[in-house]
């Protein structure tokens, strides 16, 4: 039986593999990507439909097909599918390997997350072949993969996975003996001051706190293999596919790892070979590589004009106090605890001017009379005309991912929270026991128990108030969790 029937994958929105942000890349770098809004998407490995369902569901115009082998994770997300009657999603049991000889259909976006690396070496060939014969021309693949040689270090993590879950003969008695293996390893390691128990300490309880499903699939997979950045980019190439740029952009830049990296780098003037130390760097052990046709037409370099013509999202929280009188660097904060230093007074008037409108997104134009009436009001008139400053630091903004673009404008119809109700997503999502919703914007909003319960209340009646309540209203309301 099917490793993913017995035990199946906790399937989540994936930001970085949404058709928008995806859209977005390519146009940075020159390829004319098609509007993610009517958009034909296709992700491999899709497991029980979790990161596509919700696309589905917030682009209506857009139609989608998924594909995994597992019956059962994909009967799970057929079940969904029914119960919210989407009719522009298609999810279908099967093996990718095959897929390409049986299905004609072409696709903008491609989507494997979670696939190359935990599949045998015939079915990756498959999926890049795949990739290259089903992907329309100015379309964009992702591709997720662990990454030598970071990944050898969570290596040690899954030979000592493998070795503590020999006891078990069931998946569930093999999850169990790896938390029981990993919490004696946990407490032997003590106060040790080894290289190797520090970095243990660290990672156990990453591990601790994830799924079993988690544990199961990635550190005791049968596939688990990961590989140098640049083989990656050789076995595409093979299949007159070509490297556009990582889903997550800030690692693309030496700069953002300090004036060391970035001088020591400097003469590197290949895109690949950077690419490759960079990992080396970072140690890092998974990337989102998108690829593109070899056809495909692509610009050199960076678009700066294309990025202008953007239209922006930030989900920050704007510092309590805020002065636009002068150039002095203050974090704005992101819900998951991330800040980002702005300087220049005319951007911090920009981004608290974005911060109000999420999730709308914005295009600058639009944005910059508000943010130059703020300026002047508080005493910063001689900021004003600096737009380049302005779009210099955005830019930074944007490859961190603390302003997040689409590629046109987009307003969200604030629904009442007089009379709330939950979506017909988030609906299904709390009546099935689910921690997390999918927000507007493609992300998982956790919910604790009182969150949970107070949005699987709300009936289209007024609820009842308290500042709490009021509070998280707002914040379902932010998200578009209501109706
Ligand atoms: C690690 S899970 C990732 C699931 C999902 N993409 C995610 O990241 O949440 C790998 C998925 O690939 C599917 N898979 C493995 N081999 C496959 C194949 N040959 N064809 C289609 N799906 C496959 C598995 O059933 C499983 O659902």
């Amino acid at each position: 039986m099917d490793a993913y029937d017995v035990v199946p994958y906790d399937s989540l929105p994936i930001r970085e593999t949404h058709p928008e942000h995806l859209a977005v890349l390519g146009r940075l770098y020159g390829l004319e990507t098609p509007d993610p809004q009517r958009a034909r998407v296709l992700e491999l490995g899709c497991a029980s439909g979790g990161n596509l369902i919700p696309m589905a569901f917030y682009l209506p115009d857009a139609r989608f097909v998924g594909i995994d082998l597992s019956a059962q994770q994909i009967l799970q997300g057929q079940r969904r599918i029914a119960s919210l009657a989407l009719g522009n999603i298609d999810l279908r049991q099967g093996d990718l390997a095959i897929l390409g000889e049986e299905d004609p259909g072409e696709f903008d976006y491609i989507i494997a997350h979670g696939v190359y690396s935990w599949v045998p070496e015939s079915v990756r060939e498959a999926l890049l072949a795949l990739c290259r014969a089903r992907l329309s021309v100015n379309g964009v693949a992702y591709i997720s993969y662990n990454t030598l040689p970071g990944w050898r270090m969570r290596g040690m993590l899954r030979d000592i996975a493998l070795y503590a879950a020999r006891t078990g003969d069931t998946p569930c008695a093999k999850a169990r003996a790896v938390r029981a293996g990993l919490t004696r390893l946990q407490a032997a390691l003590g106060d040790l001051g080894a290289l190797s128990a520090r970095y243990l300490r660290a990672e156990i309880p990453v591990l601790l706190d994830n799924p079993d499903s988690y544990l199961l699939h990635e550190y005791l997979a049968e596939n688990n293999t990961a590989f140098l950045f640049s083989d990656f980019f050789a076995a595409a190439e093979r299949h007159q596919l070509t490297y556009l740029c990582d889903a997550e952009l800030h690692t693309e830049f030496p700069q953002l790892l300090g004036d060391a990296a970035e001088a020591a780098l400097a003469d590197i003037d290949d895109a690949i070979t950077l690419g490759q130390w960079l990992d080396f760097v970072r140690a890092r052990n998974l990337r989102r590589s998108l690829l593109v046709r070899d056809d495909a037409q692509l610009g050199e370099g960076i678009d700066l004009d294309a990025f202008t013509q953007f239209a922006f999202f930030a989900d920050l929280v704007p510092p309590a106090k805020l002065d636009l009188r002068k150039a002095k660097r203050i974090p704005f904060r992101r819900p998951d605890g991330e800040s980002f230093d702005v300087e220049h007074p005319l951007t911090k008037a920009a981004l608290v001017e974005l911060c109000t409108r999420y999730p709308d997104a914005v295009r600058m134009n639009d944005l910059l009379p508000a943010a130059s009436q703020r300026l002047v009001a508080e005493g910063g008139e001689r900021y004003v005309a600096q737009s380049g400053e302005l779009f210099a630091e955005w830019f930074a903004l944007f490859t961190r991912g603390a302003v997040r673009a689409r590629l046109a404008p987009f307003h969200h119809r604030r629904n009442s929270t007089v009379a709330p109700r939950p979506n017909a997503l988030a609906r299904e999502q709390i009546d099935a026991g689910e921690a997390q919703v999918t927000t507007l914007h493609h992300e998982a909003f956790t919910l604790d128990a009182s969150m949970h319960k107070f949005l699987r209340s709300l009936a289209g009646t007024p609820p009842s108030a308290s500042a709490e309540k009021t509070h998280w209203l707002e914040q379902f309301a932010r998200y578009g969790l209501l109706e």
